[in-house]
């Protein structure tokens, strides 16, 4: 271990709170304000020593669809397990670009995200970062903290989450990295933090050093060599709130939730992230009763559950809705990116129908008039009700592999407005991450702008555009390599140049292969190539069979198949998606022999 230190020269650095000015290198008197605290957290001096730590690589730290994710065990047992992965990260930050680089920290409140944040701290300030900005208590959404990173310009942004997967002492944790324009880091960032973790061999950590997290203000600190090292901390909602401001008419969605005619809405944070969001901007501002939001307050285990809004796991939601009492219902995950909208009895909208109808209904959204609507997006398996609209309003549609990150190009490109995932993601290009409370928001604009109910909305939609049916199965924590063989094999099967023309039949239904391929994306603004994103069947109709392995699971491997199939004729359009869809799933489950090769007889969660 190799330690050094070099004393202060800073006037301030008897610490407190009292600010005078400074005219020595610690820069702080540039600073100052009311809020401006000198950190006094080495019994009086605000020096902090940085450290070398000697590690070991770890071959694991391999980024998936959205982040590192792994057991809460993985991150505390392994020694420097996290430390390795933040450094990883703070490494791809050019040196040069670090003493001007602001951060943004953030997180969804699970347990161990207190202990990672002052990890990052630590390893930021070691590491010659001049500032962070971070949520109160370590919380903000994922969708806020991409809308801050883009706000204070920041370099980027790390953000503490599993997403939707279960939190708490046996749960999951996630790390992921967030780039300037407030996206997912790309691929070519991803692999350079997979490259950086596969051979680290020591760390720099400012080890003495803690935030107080739960002070609004700045702290600042002077690291070993007089760099100023500042932590903000900040408000979670405002610069969010203020965002939503500005795309949305506030005067219109208060008339809809508390006006004289306001429709009742019940609002389900899930014990994550999204609690404060929910309370401050739709309860306090808009008016919507407090007991209109429920779960609000994030908790470390998420109160036990999967914070994952769907119809298995939002079960409660869907029950109280079935109730009648509420006309418009919806839930978020753990991190607030992802939203469910149901209507009135609950009457569930599945997302690729959710961003086909806020495309159709783009002009309820003021952003959407000042902008216009640049083109319109989803992720390959989603379903193709947004093409249809697509073609109706002549945009241009592009179809992503699955994970936010492949947006974000598209978007700084000024060719994508609006996208959608069928995982119950939806946003614009007012940030780069998906954003549950933004599309519940959008939501509840087009029901101020028609006076119709959810239900109504959507099936005039269906009227219009056709009906595309969809489902996913999701088979949780199979054995990864009975999955890998599954998947293997189906893909010999598939890539046999006999498969093309191929006919399946499944009752009084019979389906033609017309393509057989394993999908792969050329971005169309640099031009990277992904490959391997899902195995695709389409059919002469355009009925579609995908299967795909998640890259978000944290044990075992996540199959998931996706079935999606278009219908226009009118007598059909409001039949049940498991019945219209069911010689498609029979087919899927026979052409890939899953049950066999799994021992699986059925799927953990049905969308
Ligand atoms: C899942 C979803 C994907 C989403 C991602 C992050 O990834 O399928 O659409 O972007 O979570 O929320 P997967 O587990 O399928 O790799
Ligand atoms: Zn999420």
């Amino acid at each position: 271990m190799n330690t050094s230190s070099r004393a202060s020269a800073c006037p301030l650095k008897g610490g407190g709170g009292s600010m005078k000015a400074c005219t020595c290198r610690c820069s702080a008197a540039a600073v100052a304000s009311s809020s401006v605290q000198i950190a006094d957290h080495l019994g009086g001096s605000n020096m902090v020593k940085v450290t070398t730590v000697k590690t070991k690589p770890y071959a694991d730290q391999k980024p998936g669809t959205s982040g590192l994710r792994k057991r809460v065990t993985v991150f505390q047992q392994n020694q420097h397990y996290a430390e390795n992965f933040i450094q990883s990260i703070i490494s791809v930050i050019e040196p040069a670009e670090r003493q001007a680089a602001t951060v943004v920290v953030g997180g969804d409140g699970r347990f161990f995200m207190k202990e990672a944040i002052q990890l990052i701290v630590q390893i930021a300030a070691a590491n010659g970062i001049g500032h962070l900005v971070i949520g109160q208590n370590g919380i903000m959404s994922t969708p806020a903290v991409s809308c801050v990173i883009r706000k204070v310009k920041a370099v980027g942004g790390i953000i503490l989450t599993a997403s939707h997967n279960p939190g708490g002492p046996n749960g999951d944790f996630g790390i992921k990295y967030n780039i300037s324009s407030g996206g997912p880091a790309p691929e070519g960032i991803t692999d350079k933090i997979f490259e950086i973790s596969k051979t680290l061999q020591e760390y720099q950590i400012c080890p003495e050093l803690k935030a107080d997290l739960a002070k609004i203000g700045k702290q600042i600190f002077e690291v070993d060599t007089f760099k100023p090292f500042t932590v903000e901390i900040v408000d979670c909602v405002d610069a969010y709130a203020e965002m939503l401001r500005e795309i949305f008419n506030f005067a219109a969605l208060k008339e809809l939730l508390s006006g004289a005619n306001h429709i009742n809405v019940r609002l389900d944070a899930m014990h994550g992230v999204v609690g404060p969001y929910v309370k401050k901007i739709v309860c306090e501002e808009l008016g919507s009763p407090s007991n209109s939001a429920v779960n609000c307050v994030p908790q470390e285990d998420f109160g036990g559950h999967h914070p994952d809004p769907n119809l298995t796991y939002a079960a409660d939601l869907v029950n109280t809705m079935k109730g009648g009492e509420y006309e418009f219902g919806a839930a978020f995950d753990g991190d607030g990116d992802r939203n469910m909208v149901l209507g009135k009895n609950g009457f569930f909208v599945n997302p690729s129908d959710s961003v086909a109808v806020i495309a159709a209904n783009f002009t309820s959204i003021p952003y959407f008039q000042k902008t216009g609507v640049k083109g319109l997006a989803r992720s390959m398996p989603t379903s193709g009700a947004l093409d249809n609209v697509a073609k109706a309003l002549q945009m241009q549609l592009y179809e992503t592999p699955t994970g936010w990150k492949f947006f974000g190009n598209l978007m700084d490109a000024g060719k994508l407005s609006l996208c959608g995932e069928e995982s119950f993601g939806t946003g614009s290009d007012h940030i780069r991450e998906k954003d549950g409370l933004w599309a519940v928001l959008a939501w509840l604009s087009i029901l101020a702008a028609r006076k119709q109910s959810v239900e109504e909305i959507m099936k005039d939609h269906w009227q219009k555009f056709g009906r595309n049916f969809f489902t996913r199965y999701d088979y949780e924590e199979v054995d990864s390599d009975a999955a890998n063989k599954m998947i293997k094999d189906l893909e010999t099967a598939m890539f046999d140049p006999s498969f093309v023309g191929k006919k399946f039949s499944s009752g009084d239904k019979t389906y033609e292969v017309a393509v057989s391929d394993n999908f792969a994306y050329t971005d169309p603004v640099d031009g990277s190539v992904s490959k391997n994103q899902g195995l695709r069947m389409i059919f002469s109709d355009g009925s579609r069979i995908i299967f795909r392995l998640s890259g978000t699971g944290s044990a075992g491997a996540t199959i998931r198949l996706y079935i999606d199939s278009y219908e226009k004729d009118p007598q059909k359009i409001y039949q049940d998606p498991q019945v219209m869809l069911a010689p498609l799933i029979d087919i899927a489950l026979k052409v890939s022999q899953l049950q066999e090769k799994t021992g699986r007889t059925g799927p953990t969660v049905i969308t």
